[in-house]
Order: C-alpha cells, then sequence, then structure tokens
C-alpha cells in the first residue's frame, strides 16, 4: 500500500495552473471543459460566475473576471496566486465585434472595443507578468483572428483590435524570451460560438436603411453572421491551445479553422495588391 497522499504528489509535481478569460462561452468554455480532462487546474475568468456553476467542479473554478476592471483583475490574480503561488498559464481569451463604420463610429463603443479586445489583454498581461516572471516560467496565449491580418469594411474596428494583438504578440516574445515567458497567438477562422448570436455590437446609424453604406451592409453582414455561424467547432481552438502548452517549441502564432486556413498562407504568399484582389473576390466587395 502507498503512503503517497494527493498532496504529497501535489507538492512535487504541481499542477499547472491556468487563468482563462471569458470563459463562459464559446472557444473559452470549450478550452475549459478539454483542458479540465488533463492535469491542469483551471480558473474559468468570466463577468457573470453564475452562469459556470454547472461545469464547476475540483479543478474548473468560475472567478469573478471583468478584463476592462483593474481592481476586478487584481482581485482574481490576487485569489489564485494566494492558493497556488503561482499561475502557469494566461489565455486572453474574452473579446467581442463591434460592426460599424467609421463614419458612424460612437465613441463610446470605439473605446469599449479596444478596451475590451486590446487594453483588457494588455491589464490581464501586466499584472500577471510579475507573478510568471519571479517564478521564471509561463505561456501567455492570446486569441487573436485570421482578421487580425486582414482588412474588410464595417469591421474596422475589430480588425484593428485583433491586429493589436498580433503585434503585441510579437513585441511581448521579445520582451519575455529571457525570463522563460513564453508568449502565442491564436488566429481561429469563423466558429459557431456565441459570438455572432450575443456578442457582436452592431451600430445603428450603419444598419439604418437609408445609410449609404445599406448596399455594403446587406450585402456583407449576413455573410459574416452565417460564415460564423456556420463556423467550425470551438473544440479546434482548444486543442490548439494544448498542443501550444505541451510543445515549448511552437511558433508564435496558430491558425485554427477553415477561413483561417484558406486566408493566412495566402497573406504570406501573395503581394498586398494581390492579397487584396483575393479578398474583394471572395467577399464581393
Ligand atoms: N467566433 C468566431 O468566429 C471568432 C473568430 C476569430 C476570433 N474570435 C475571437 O475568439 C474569442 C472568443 O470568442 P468566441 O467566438 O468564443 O465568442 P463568445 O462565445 O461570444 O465568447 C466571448 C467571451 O468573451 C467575453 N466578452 C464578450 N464581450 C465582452 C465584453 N464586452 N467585455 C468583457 N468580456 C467580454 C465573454 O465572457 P464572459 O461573459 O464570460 O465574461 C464571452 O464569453 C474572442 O476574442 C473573439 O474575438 C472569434
Amino acid at each position: 500500500m502507498s503512503n503517497v497522499t494527493n498532496s504529497d504528489c501535489e507538492a512535487n509535481f504541481p499542477r499547472k495552473v491556468v487563468l482563462i478569460t471569458g470563459a463562459s462561452s464559446g472557444m473559452g468554455k470549450a478550452t475549459v471543459e478539454f483542458l479540465s480532462k488533463n492535469d491542469f487546474i483551471i480558473y474559468a475568468g468570466t463577468r457573470h460566475v453564475e452562469g459556470l456553476q454547472a461545469i464547476k467542479q475540483n479543478n474548473i473554478i468560475p472567478i469573478t473576471l471583468d478584463i476592462t476592471n483593474q481592481s476586478s483583475i487584481n482581485q482574481a490574480i490576487d485569489t489564485i496566486y494566494e492558493k497556488h503561488h503561482r499561475i502557469d498559464i494566461l489565455i486572453n481569451n474574452a473579446g467581442y465585434g463591434l460592426v460599424s463604420t467609421v463614419e458612424n463610429l460612437v465613441e463610446e463603443q470605439m473605446q469599449m472595443q479596444f478596451n475590451v479586445n486590446v487594453f483588457g489583454v494588455l491589464r490581464v498581461c501586466k499584472s500577471i507578468i510579475p507573478i510568471m516572471r519571479k517564478q521564471e516560467s509561463g505561456i501567455i496565449i492570446n486569441i487573436s483572428s485570421f482578421l487580425g491580418k486582414i482588412g474588410l469594411p464595417l469591421l474596422t474596428l475589430y480588425n484593428s483590435s485583433k491586429y493589436a494583438v498580433e503585434g503585441i504578440t510579437d513585441s511581448l516574445r521579445h520582451e519575455l524570451k529571457d525570463f522563460n515567458i513564453r508568449v502565442h497567438s491564436i488566429m481561429p477562422g469563423f466558429f459557431d460560438t456565441k459570438f455572432a448570436r450575443d456578442n457582436l455590437v452592431t451600430n445603428l446609424e450603419t444598419f439604418d436603411k437609408n445609410s449609404p453604406y445599406s448596399k455594403l451592409v446587406s450585402n456583407l453582414a449576413p455573410v459574416i453572421v452565417d460564415q460564423i455561424n456556420n463556423g467550425n467547432d470551438a473544440i479546434e481552438v482548444a486543442q490548439m491551445i494544448l498542443e501550444i502548452i505541451n510543445n515549448d517549441k511552437f511558433s508564435a502564432r496558430a491558425t485554427v479553422g477553415d477561413k483561417a486556413k484558406k486566408f493566412i498562407p495566402m497573406r504570406k504568399e501573395l503581394s498586398d495588391e494581390d492579397f487584396e484582389r483575393k479578398v474583394i473576390e471572395y467577399y464581393g466587395l
């Protein structure tokens, strides 16, 4: 009979502690559930913990986290650190999309898009990096988008927020490599999540039937929504996250899903002009 207890094992081989943002649905929730079948302790960050009670178990801990609020971030991180004295993996997943022409942008809508998708990522990184630096290891995975490498009308704010996430990844990789902290981005194509159903914010003037952009809106918006709602399964993102975690030689960024696999290689291989022509043809712009 073995005298080794669970807490002995925990002390000698601590399970990796993961924090994921925006965990209540889509890719976030799929990742929480997928990683929980492996040897991780997962803190599922969400603005509404009550929505995650159903998946709570001993290695899935829902935690209140609003990435637009620094004290909410501090509170979540302090809670995790006090219990485990480490945070091994951060997955910056929370995000949403604003659909608006630039001409119609409302100041608060514009600020909020970057507040969540860009400054939210930076705030959580800023707060966790000192912990990872002290423990001399860490992995940060940013969920960006294939739209972080493509311009599309009506999505200028969303796409530019994801271009920014790509820039954050590239710069942070250099800044943190001497501390044994890896930084990656995942560029998903379109995925069937709550994104188009609940988390697309539409600008009323852009969607007004008398808008000068009404032809563009009626041609493009349903196509994008349809492609998202018929997109890939979020589990593919979760599987990619595990692959990145398990491979310390993994490259800076990964593409997942049909649309990303279609456009990202083209983006690399074609000139800007030829790539733009492909996007015009594909989306009938
Ligand atoms: N679905 C796609 O086609 C697609 C494609 C490429 C990239 N992405 C990116 O993938 C990530 C996950 O999206 P998803 O497709 O899984 O969509 P989702 O099901 O809508 O989940 C997004 C999560 O982000 C959080 N969130 C949404 N709006 C927020 C706000 N205003 N403030 C703070 N948090 C907010 C929510 O978390 P809580 O409610 O739990 O706080 C929500 O669960 C996002 O960054 C998205 O931009 C999605």
